[in-house]
């Protein structure tokens, strides 16, 4: 496995990977991987020839009172893991080789971006947005590949992929759980033990509303479900639930007739987890 610091080696690299006709796949991650990112990395290596995994802890999508600091890192064990997992080539910049003095473009979709998360973590998708294209930009890959549990996420890059017309394949890949059925996340760490036990109720929430919403259900109805299941389990502050339209994230009222994604961010103590689901009511042949 090749490690690589800066644009221009990584660029170097990438344009070997391209001479030899390779089918390049990239999985960017801010590291402290876990099984959801290695299944990002397994699909990765089941798809294309040539596997890129990008490490950067990437510090304009954390805003000013956010635990950029206390993001966990263990770099050492993420390159052992990449290893193993047959990886070709890791990429880990580090701030000023990917933000140098005078940088100051920004990338943004800023309706998708200003929405649900976007409005609790102003910025945040757009610091996504503007990494994102940069990590193309360099190693430009036929193919990325990201976590649907970040859903708006990737309905973002997916936007931006089609809008600024980057040629690159994104595809989604479905939320790894923990035996509990909490979804994988490296923030997980940072729960207490008794946040860590209450944290499952976000999953238990979900697969009841995938459940309710095949019977077509009042969407505020199946919306206010979700909320007194999550409620009722004291630890947990709710700060959004949100039923939208799956692909376009628009809001949605009355009987639910489309697929719907549930997005839920709830915060446990200092930490603020999401999670999602995408739902499809019966006779819905979308
Ligand atoms: O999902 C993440 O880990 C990050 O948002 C990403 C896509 C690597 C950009 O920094």
């Amino acid at each position: 496995m090749r490690l690589y610091r800066t644009r221009e080696e990584m660029r170097a690299a990438a344009r070997v990977f391209r001479a030899q006709g390779a089918f390049v796949g990239l999985v960017p991650t801010m590291g402290y991987l876990h099984e959801g990112h290695m299944e990002l990395v397994r699909r990765a290596r089941a798809g294309c020839e040539k596997v890129v995994v990008s490490i950067f802890v990437n510090p304009t999508q954390f805003g000013p009172n956010e635990d950029f600091d206390a993001y966990p890192r263990d770099t050492e064990r993420d390159l052992k893991l990449l290893s193993e997992a047959g990886v070709d080539t890791v990429f880990l910049p580090d701030v000023a080789e990917l933000y140098p003095p005078g940088c100051e473009t920004i990338v943004e979709a800023p309706t998708l971006s200003r929405i649900l998360m976007g409005r609790l973590r102003p910025g945040h998708f757009r610091g996504v947005t503007t990494i994102v294209a940069k990590l193309f930009n360099i190693v430009r890959p036929d193919r990325a590949y990201f976590g649907e549990k970040d859903y708006q996420q990737l309905q973002i890059i997916r936007r931006m992929v089609q809008d600024l017309d980057f040629g690159i394949e994104i595809a989604g890949v479905p939320t790894m759980r923990e035996r509990d059925g909490l979804a994988m996340s490296s923030r997980n760490v940072l729960l207490t033990p008794e946040d860590r036990a209450a944290a499952p109720v976000l999953n238990r929430a979900l697969d009841e509303a995938e459940a309710l919403a095949r019977g077509r259900p009042d969407v505020a109805a199946l919306r206010k479900q979700v909320k007194d299941r999550i409620s009722a389990e004291t630890r947990a502050e709710i700060r959004s639930v949100d039923l939208r339209d799956a692909e376009t994230l628009a809001p949605l009222r009355g009987r639910l007739d489309r697929p719907a994604v549930i997005l839920l961010a709830v915060r446990f103590g200092k930490v603020l987890l999401i999670d999602q689901r995408v739902v499809t009511p019966e006779g819905d042949h979308e």
